[in-house]
This record gives structure tokens, C-alpha cells and sequence, in this order.
């Protein structure tokens, strides 16, 4: 480094970024299948944007609108509208996507140990309050965990989602 750092101006910034919003290269997408709340909805959108990853999210009344309430960007960002998750995710899998469970289970990899996306990949995000169903997590070809030491029980879907999608685009 050199010199003490400085905020870069914003005009900066967007000159550095791309240009239109990525259309769907269907490499990585994170599914939030069962959310709660429309906060980390937009939350896990911006980190798709940054990224370059697709958001998968269960076609319901209110999540539009939690969509627009949190998207900040200056484009649209890829949304795929699932009717069925559940079945979107065995077709998924049936076509070849590789499907990452980000999920503290007794099974998990660290994410340290995760390595970056090769192919087509799902990155599947629990229930604010009941994690991934049992009965989908037997569907998925590894799960991952970010370690915690602290007294909190986990983390915010949206900052787990977040990591584990910078780790699979391999910009971490
Ligand atoms: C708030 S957590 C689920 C609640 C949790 N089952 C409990 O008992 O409090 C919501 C989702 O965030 C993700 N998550 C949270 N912390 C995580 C961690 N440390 N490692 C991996 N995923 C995590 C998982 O997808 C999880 O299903």
C-alpha cells in the first residue's frame, strides 16, 4: 500500500463497474427458498450483483415487493421466479447443477475448505428461524458452514448467503 487509504469517489466506482447488468450465465445462483424476511432478500440481491450470481426465489405475494424495497442498483439484477422450489431444485439437480447446502449441520465443510464454482452451481439459504427442511438437505451434493465462536446460534441468512457466494465466485 501506499499511503494511507482513501475512499474512492463514487464516479470512480461505477467507472470501474460493468456496464449493463449481467444477463443469466446460469453459473451461480443463490436460492433462498423458504424466506421470511424481505430485508435479506435484498440483501443477498446486491451481493448477487456484485458478484455476478442469479437469485432463485419462491414466486409469492409480498417477495416482488421486498425485492424492489431492497434492490439499490443502478440495473436489474438476474431473478429467477420459482413456482416450485422444490422441483426447480430436483430439475436443477437433474440437469447437473451441483447443490451447496449453507447450512450448520454436523456433515458441513468449513468454508475455508469450499472451493471455488466449476460448474453450474445452487447455493441454497434456510429459513430465518428453521434452517433447510431434512427432506431437501438428502437432495444436496455437499453442505458448508462458516465457523462461529461466539455466543449467537448462527448468523444472519444474508451474511452466511453472502460469504459462501463470494467463496463459490472464487473473489475471496
Ligand atoms: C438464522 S439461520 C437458521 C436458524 C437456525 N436453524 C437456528 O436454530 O437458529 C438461517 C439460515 O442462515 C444460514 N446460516 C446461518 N448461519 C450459518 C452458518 N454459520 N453457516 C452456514 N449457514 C448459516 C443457513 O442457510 C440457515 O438455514
Amino acid at each position: 500500500m501506499t499511503g494511507s487509504p482513501r475512499v474512492s469517489p463514487r464516479k470512480e466506482l461505477v467507472r470501474r463497474r460493468r456496464r449493463r447488468s449481467h444477463s443469466c450465465w446460469g453459473h451461480l445462483i443463490a436460492a433462498p427458498l423458504w424466506p421470511k424476511y424481505g430485508v435479506n432478500l435484498g440483501t443477498l440481491l446486491r451481493t448477487c450483483d456484485a458478484v455476478g450470481a442469479c437469485l432463485a426465489v419462491p414466486r409469492r405475494d409480498w417477495v416482488p415487493a421486498a425485492l424492489d424495497r431492497g434492490n439499490t442498483l443502478r440495473r436489474p439484477s438476474c431473478v429467477h421466479w420459482l413456482n416450485n422450489p422444490r422441483n426447480w431444485l430436483l430439475a436443477e439437480r437433474a440437469a447437473g447443477a451441483r447443490i451447496v447446502a449453507v447450512e450448520l449441520a454436523d456433515e458441513s465443510i468449513r468454508i475455508g475448505d469450499l472451493p471455488a464454482a466449476r460448474g453450474r452451481t445452487v447455493a441454497l439459504l434456510g429459513h430465518e428461524s428453521l434452517g433447510i427442511p431434512d427432506e431437501v438437505l438428502d437432495l444436496v451434493d455437499t453442505a458448508v458452514e462458516i465457523p462461529m465462536i461466539g455466543s449467537g446460534v448462527s448468523l444472519n441468512v444474508a451474511v452466511a448467503g453472502s460469504l459462501v457466494l463470494y467463496k463459490l465466485a472464487g473473489m475471496l
